[in-house]
């Protein structure tokens, strides 16, 4: 089963808007020169995504948010609606990173009634699992990731509006990452939950990517696996160069 594969750049909580404008302009640029045969999105900061999609017109890049509320609107200080993110040129949210997660405590069930909110609003999402290093070393990694399948990702997901990411929580900015055999075994079990949550059919088309400590250095290894549909970059997608230097590993 041929799955495009999808380079994500997830820059958190990083750049004011000349940085940000400057490093989205570089990559647009670099991406503008090529011909790809993958995706590409940039998840920056909410106060950069309407200055941003500027930058980003004419380019391949989706663009995204790093999280959204469940409500369509209304008395929720301080969050961001579906609709305001499509409204700033959205096309994706990421939901359920393991920083949200431990930040700000959020649960399977919330991460769930997230991506249905979003789903309803025509927005994609990639929904982020993950163990961490207590889990993995007491050999529950697997166990973890069905659960997190289970609870976060909506029934009625499809492998249009939903991509899954993989990231270890102790593979997360430590520059520590899985042997590639552990990855391509997780992926096959996060596949494996998927399909039984979803069927075959739409298991075989969802794309899960791989997250945590991915650089220009170990990208050919973790993309050539054959579960492994792309790469959700942290700190390597804040310098332009590297960002590219991934993604070329990921077109045929
Ligand atoms: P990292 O972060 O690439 O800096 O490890 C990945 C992520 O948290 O999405």
């Amino acid at each position: 089963m041929a799955r495009k594969k999808l380079i994500a750049g997830n820059w958190k909580m990083n750049c004011l808007q000349e940085e940000g404008l400057s490093l989205a302009k570089a990559v647009a640029a670099k991406v503008k020169a090529q011909k790809w045969d993958c995706d590409f999105l940039i998840c920056p900061p909410f106060t950069l995504l309407t200055s941003i999609k500027k930058c980003l017109r004419g380019t391949k890049i989706a663009l995204g948010a790093q999280d959204v509320h469940f409500a369509e609107k209304g008395a929720h200080t301080g969050d961001i609606s579906p609709l305001m993110l499509k409204d700033a040129g959205c096309t994706y949210t990421l939901i359920g990173h393991s920083e949200r997660r431990v930040d700000h405590f959020e649960s399977n069930d919330l991460i769930c009634k997230k991506a249905i909110a979003a789903h309803n609003a025509g927005l994609n999402t990639v929904i982020c699992i993950g163990e961490t290093g207590a889990e993995r070393d007491a050999g529950k990694t697997i166990k973890v990731c069905q659960e997190e399948i289970n609870g976060s990702v909506p029934d009625d997901a499809t492998a249009k509006n939903t991509v899954i990411a993989y990231e270890p929580i102790w593979a997360i900015g430590t520059g520590k990452t899985p042997t590639a055999a552990d990855v391509q075994e997780v992926h096959a079990a996060i596949r494996k939950a998927l399909s039984k949550k979803l069927g075959k059919a739409v298991a075989n088309k969802m794309r899960i990517l791989y997250g945590g400590s991915v650089k220009p250095a170990n990208a050919k290894e973790l993309l050539s696996l054959p579960d492994v549909d792309g790469a959700l970059i942290g700190g390597a997608s804040l310098k332009a160069e590297d960002f590219i230097a991934i993604a070329v590993n990921a077109t045929k």
